[in-house]
């Protein structure tokens, strides 16, 4: 039902993949980064994240978007759906979003386009955890697993919307703030949030602070 292999851009010397992976941090709210986060060639949005009304600070583009059944989205018909499957639920969902409902209605549940959906191994989650985080926390965040993607996918990444805002407050640019205590929850926001710095000081990625 779906491509058997990853529907990637392979390395050449001749170009340079250039990636912007874009968390959900408020961080991201006045920064004016849209127009810089389009600029490149790869694009990865996670869960809700909308680009309408936010243009100016998240930009319009999304060319692979990391959503679960809880946080999914229609995507139009140019963007990758990159799916972490942890459970045999998650699977049971993609098939039932992308399998026409009787012979009336042909039409998927699910807006987006099959031959662009990308699973990945469910080892990932457990190598991410075990090998970038050292088992820290319950498991990583959907942005940590991205990150950690998109250095296998890209030459250039540059990471945003990560971390809390310059209140300290770990928040969505679309929603309004009600918790003001609100952390990261199961996940190791602080260890992911180390590992991020590191690979920002060994050059292996470009992080970007927002506001
Ligand atoms: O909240 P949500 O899981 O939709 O956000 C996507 C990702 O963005 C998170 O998994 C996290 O890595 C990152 N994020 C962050 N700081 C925030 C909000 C989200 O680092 N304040």
């Amino acid at each position: 039902m779906f491509p058997p292999g990853p529907n990637l851009t392979e390395p050449s010397p001749d170009h340079c993949r250039m990636c912007a992976v874009v968390g959900n941090s408020g961080n991201l709210n006045g920064s004016h980064y849209g127009p810089l986060i389009d600029y490149h060639d790869i694009v990865i949005r996670m869960n809700k994240a909308p680009t309408e009304g936010y243009e100016r600070d998240v930009g319009t583009k999304t060319t692979h978007h990391v959503m679960y059944p809880h946080s999914s989205t229609a995507l139009d018909n140019t963007t990758h759906l990159v799916f972490f499957a942890y459970k045999t639920y998650d699977l049971k969902w993609l098939i039932s979003s992308f399998t026409p409902r009787n012979s009336k209605d042909m039409k998927p549940r699910f807006l987006g386009n099959k031959d662009l959906v990308l699973i990945l191994n469910p080892e990932f989650i457990h190598h991410v955890h075990h090998v970038w985080l050292k088992k820290k926390g319950g498991y990583p965040s959907t942005g940590f697993l991205t990150l950690i993607l998109s250095l296998h996918m890209c030459d250039e990444v540059d990471v945003f919307g990560f971390g809390a805002d310059s209140r300290g407050n770990w928040n969505h640019y679309f929603e309004e703030l009600k918790n003001k205590r609100l952390k990261t929850g199961q996940h190791p926001g602080h260890h992911e949030f180390t590992a991020l710095q590191r690979l920002q000081r060994q050059r292996k990625l470009r992080f970007f602070r927002g506001w």
